[in-house]
């Protein structure tokens, strides 16, 4: 509900005030000076102020000075004497949003304080984004405890309130991206934009322009100017994801700006100040680019101040499985579901697989799995082919000795139980062992029990009681 301030001495115009501007969804509070009016919003959540100048205690002036200093997003409008152009200027020195002269027109008193409270929703809206946005990528959102990961997150702490320019390296998928943000967001320039440009997908004869910009004209497609993207975040931050793809020219020209900080328009002779910081990141092997001189060696050292190398996923050791953890309750609460374990031989199987795709791999796999489950545990059968078919392909084909006798068990006792129609006592007698020892088998090597279970469990007190496989 927007709420509108209305301060004027005179109880008549309060009113009068109030029954222009009341609406269904709005709320009206009044105050009789400014000394009242700052009491109110000292109380209250205001979203514009609506004020006379002229009044006794504090007068309009001083309300506008005051609240601007206390709450200096609440948009004032003020309300001035007929031809009084000079209050009017005066009053939008010291900070009002807009005013109006009297005698007022309904239509002009309804428009101003609609366009204000527009405003005020925008910047609400705005600051909840932000918000929301710099909780995404707080340091508290990239998990990870492995050293590796710590190191990660001690130099970011260093850099990210520093001048200087970083070079993310990693395979893809380790998080280069939410490294960026985190940095920009971590930064003095967090007020500014982050504007992440993909230098590998943008088709090469558009890459100039739409880094540097064009003037109108300087090519057949150019009916207009444009602004660069460089030039949109001026006074934040410049992502240049994929920087190996960048062509040798443009990699001049990027030289130049970090150099100088300054851009040129495609088109223009004109040099054109820019406030930047370039954050770069690439899954190429950059010094081999160089030596292929596919890449410039200068800009090289201007964009590698600093390395923030991520490691893979596989070398992350008890990271896997606290990712795993994190996307799980993500994704169990996105999906509205109550998944909310894994099954230990999915948790065995997170770390025998060497995730080429890292940690979006993983995501996607856990987002997959909670997907698929019915019931609260992820299980094998959950997760996606590539994972269970490299980890069965492995267990055939190579792998370690315990990996392969495991799997060769798994068969010997699969195949005994589908012989003797799942009846456990039977499938124990024709493998020579007890069924003590086929139960602890079937949990270790989590085998589930086929259709018929007629087996009394052995570590079963009563040996009436049908038991269920444990
Ligand atoms: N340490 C982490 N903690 C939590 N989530 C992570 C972490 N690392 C990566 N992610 C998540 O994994 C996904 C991939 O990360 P991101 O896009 O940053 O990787 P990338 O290295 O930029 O990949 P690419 O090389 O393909 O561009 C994202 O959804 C991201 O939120
Ligand atoms: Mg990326």
């Amino acid at each position: 509900m927007d709420t509108v301030l209305i301060v004027d001495d005179e109880e008549c115009i309060r009113q009068e005030l109030a029954a222009i501007i009341e609406e269904k969804g709005r709320r009206l509070l009044s105050a009789g000076n400014g000394a009242e009016a700052l009491e109110q919003l000292g109380s209250e959540k205001v979203d514009v102020v609506l004020t006379d100048i002229r009044m006794p205690v504090m007068d309009g002036f001083d309300l506008i000075k005051k609240t601007r200093q206390q709450w200096p997003s609440i948009p004032i409008i003020t309300i001035t004497a007929f031809a009084s152009t000079e209050t009017a200027v005066q009053a939008l020195r010291a900070g009002a949003y807009d005013y109006v002269t009297k005698p007022f027109s309904i239509d002009e008193i309804r428009n101003v304080v609609s366009h204000a409270l527009q405003g005020r929703r925008l910047f609400k809206e705005v600051n909840y984004l932000r918000g929301r946005l710099a909780q995404r990528y707080s340091l508290d959102n990239i998990i990870g405890q492995c050293p590796a990961m710590q190191r990660v997150f001690d130099t970011i702490s260093l850099v990210a309130s520093a001048p200087c320019n970083i070079l993310i390296t990693g395979e893809s998928g380790t998080g280069k991206d939410i490294v960026a943000q985190a940095i920009h967001e971590h930064s003095p320039r967090n007020k500014g934009r982050f504007v992440p440009i993909n230098c590998g997908s943008i088709p090469e004869g558009l890459l100039e322009s739409e880094l540097f910009g064009h003037v109108k004209g300087s090519f057949s497609g150019a009916v207009s100017h444009k602004e660069g993207l460089i030039q949109t975040a001026n006074g934040g931050t410049v992502f240049l994801d994929e920087i190996g793809d960048m062509p040798l020219a443009l990699q001049a020209k990027l030289l130049r700006l970090i150099q100088n900080k300054q851009v040129q328009k495609v088109g223009s002779t004109r040099q054109e100040s820019v406030d930047v910081r370039i954050i770069a990141a690439t899954n190429k092997k950059l010094d081999i680019q160089i030596a292929e001189k596919a890449f410039r060696k200068d800009l090289y050292y201007r964009i590698n101040v600093v390395e923030l190398a991520l490691p893979p996923l596989r070398n992350r050791g008890g990271d896997i499985c606290l990712l795993a953890s994190h996307f799980l309750s993500c994704y169990s609460n996105l999906l509205s579901r109550k998944v909310n374990k894994f099954n230990p031989e999915v948790t065995k199987a997170f770390h025998r697989y060497p995730w080429p795709g890292n940690v979006r791999e993983l995501e996607n796999a856990v987002e997959r799995a909670v997907t698929f489950c019915t019931s609260r545990i992820i299980e094998l059968e959950h997760l996606p082919r590539a994972i269970t078919d490299y980890l069965e392909d492995r267990m055939a084909n190579g792998g370690l000795l315990q990996d392969r006798l495991a799997n060769f068990e798994v068969n010997c006792l699969k195949a005994a139980m589908e012989a003797n129609d799942h009846d456990l006592a039977l499938t124990a007698k024709a493998l020579g062992i007890s069924l003590a020892t086929l139960y602890r088998k079937m949990k270790k090597l989590n085998i589930h029990p086929g259709r018929r279970i007629t087996a009394i469990a052995p570590e079963s007190k009563s040996n009436q009681q049908l038991q269920h496989y444990p």
